[in-house]
């Protein structure tokens, strides 16, 4: 694979290609998901339900963080590396800025962010500093308790038009990347058509840029209930790498997610 970077997946919008993403959070699991030819990786806060036990990312901390992005940024190979940065570390500008500037030391290439409208000046503050940002909108799973649960997102026709507006204003702020969770297929089409950078979806159907799932989910070890749009790739292959590999190959021939996947 060559070295991935936000011009790749632009180039891959521009042609209409799609691409694979997965988490991963240490360097066996980012290795072989490079090998896989998963373009890109994502320690996400996620690895406080999935590594640590939690029942929400909420609990994990800068440092938890910065630990795994080291882990994975050593074997991730040409895949590029998205890093999430944890819960309220937007308190502050300050904060906002330190705490990215920690990833980005550790080895991140992209900061993911949860926030609405309101992370503009932040992500306009990170971008000219030479952070990359990906703006998280839908189901953001850092204000479950503030959202009721772990709910589709976008169902009403205000709350779509409320998502598709503050994707156009992040994108404005500087967003490189939209990461979409949870909502309708037609509002994840909505918002692809509507913005010129990336959109990658999870639970967002088929008609955006790019799919990104828990590696845990495709393995097929979920704990609980298993959301709609996750697919068990282990079902039909041999070994991990297979399953791997089975993920990035559906996805780069839009065969997942399919219909049973959408919301
Ligand atoms: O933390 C994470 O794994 C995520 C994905 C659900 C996209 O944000």
């Amino acid at each position: 694979m060559k070295t991935v970077t936000l011009s790749t997946l632009q180039a891959y919008k521009r042609a209409g290609e799609t691409f694979s993403c997965l988490t991963a959070y240490d360097a066996t699991f980012a290795r072989v998901a490079n090998e896989a030819g998963i373009e890109v990786l994502l320690v996400g806060d996620s690895l406080g339900m999935v590594l640590q036990g939690h029942p929400s990312t909420l609990p994990v901390t800068l440092d938890d963080i910065v630990y795994h992005t080291r882990c994975v940024a050593r074997t991730k190979g040409a895949s590029l590396l998205m890093v999430d940065l944890p819960f309220m570390s937007n308190t502050t500008m300050e904060r906002l800025l330190d705490d990215a500037g920690a990833l980005m030391r550790a080895g991140a290439e992209l900061v993911k962010v949860e926030g609405e409208a309101w992370m503009a000046d932040g992500i306009r503050e990170l971008t000219r500093r030479g952070v990359p940002v990906c703006a998280h909108l839908g189901l953001t799973p850092q204000t479950v308790y503030q959202l009721g649960g772990y709910k589709v997102q976008g169902r009403e026709a205000e709350r779509a038009e409320q998502i598709l507006n503050d994707a156009r204003t992040l994108v404005e702020a500087g967003a490189s990347v939209i990461l979409l969770e949870c909502v309708p297929a037609s509002l994840g089409r909505a918002i692809s058509q509507a913005v010129s950078v990336p959109v990658i979806g999870i639970g967002a159907g088929a008609d955006v840029d790019g799919q990104i799932l828990v590696m845990h989910d495709i393995l097929g070890i979920t704990h609980g209930r298993v959301p709609r749009f996750v697919k068990n790739f282990m079902a039909e292959a041999d070994d991990i790498q297979g399953a791997f590999k089975a993920f990035h190959e559906e996805v780069k021939t839009r065969r997942f997610p399919a219909e049973e996947h959408t919301f």
